[in-house]
């Protein structure tokens, strides 16, 4: 339970579009409910060094639409450290910090789960992270948008690959996952889809695209989870290329473009209604937990059991992605 009315709120981990939204709603949540609201820079890093500001409705405002976070982001190494982790605690007793909102992931998390069991300091999570690879919630903040970025990127491709008469492979991020390769290359109309959760039978894909080629297809296109087991994109090209001399084959790598831009109003939403469930739920004494949305409804998820499960892909998707590709 808060008592001395004082929490702080940090980014954590890779960032993910819909941050600053999340910031945005465990600021005001915290005023609204006469709560003080510190941000601390650069997530543990930030800890540490005691890097951390007081925050009023004004700091966030006209941020909900901007990607990235206000608040910067890092891995800290340091407090992985026994030394690192003693230190951000003094700082936060010093500032009167009595419990933190985590915007992050599963290395954020695990954090706060440690924190909690060494220095007695109260944590909710929020997930953010474009890999929606956490358990726990349907849906990551950061993820949707992510999707539609690498959905509009996959549309640019294929009107030049079909202009060219050319085979492509997108390689999307997603490095234990494939979720973001599932739902845009569906989106994107992809030829075929390669995550990390499914063997990659690469007969199997050639079988694919030469079906493509017969029926005159003008163009193909491969998405491909950076994470997938057959290796990267450009090594899976390699593979395939020298059975298709018809095809001009070319390889195109999204990278990080995926992690910014302004959030979609999935994420704004998601956000908003994440953060504001946060700082309810350290007001009403829960900790240790991840809030999450399981079927339009909040739920909470014990960070031991959030960081220890992934959240599987629906393969189902994949059954589809094939019938409509044919
Ligand atoms: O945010 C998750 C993620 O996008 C992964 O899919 C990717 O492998 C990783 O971050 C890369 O992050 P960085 O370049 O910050 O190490």
């Amino acid at each position: 339970m808060i008592k001395n009315k004082r929490i702080g709120v940090f980014t954590s981990g890779g960032d993910s579009p819909g941050m600053n939204a999340a910031i945005r709603a465990v600021v005001r949540t915290a005023i609204f409910n006469n709560l003080e609201v510190i941000g601390i820079k650069r997530g543990f890093e930030g800890m540490i060094d005691n890097d951390m500001i007081e925050m009023n409705s004004q700091s966030v405002s006209n941020i909900i639409q901007r990607g990235g976070t206000i608040l910067k982001t890092a891995r800290s190494k340091k407090f992985i450290t026994e030394e690192g982790m003693n230190m951000a605690a003094e700082n936060l007793k010093k500032q009167n910090i009595e419990g933190l909102v985590a915007l992050g992931g599963d290395g954020t998390f695990r954090g706060c789960f440690e924190f909690r069991m060494r220095h007695n300091i109260s944590s909710i999570g929020v997930p953010c992270t474009i890999d929606n690879d956490l358990f726990g919630t349907d849906f990551t903040i950061g993820y949707d948008t992510a999707i539609n970025t690498a959905m509009e990127a996959i549309d640019k491709i294929r009107d030049t690959a079909d202009s060219h008469n050319r085979l492509f492979f997108i390689e999307v991020m997603g490095r234990d996952a494939g979720f973001i390769a599932l739902r845009s290359g569906i989106g994107g109309g992809a030829e075929a889809i390669l995550v990390p959760e499914t063997k990659t039978d690469i007969p199997h894909l050639i079988s694919i695209l030469e079906k493509g080629w017969n029926r005159n297809k003008s163009s193909c296109i491969v998405v491909v989870a950076e994470g997938d087991e057959s290796g990267g994109a450009y090594d899976i090209a390699k593979q395939v290329k020298e059975h298709f001399d018809y095809y001009d084959t070319r390889v195109s790598i999204l990278g990080h473009m995926q992690r910014g831009g302004n959030p979609t109003c999935m994420d704004r939403v998601l956000a908003s209604r994440l953060g504001v469930a946060a700082v309810e739920a350290l007001i009403a004494g829960r900790e240790n937990e991840m809030v999450g949305v399981i079927h339009r409804d909040i739920e909470f998820t014990p960070f031991e059991k959030a960081t220890k499960h992934n959240l599987d892909i629906n393969l189902n998707l994949l059954r589809i992605q094939e019938i409509l590709a044919t």
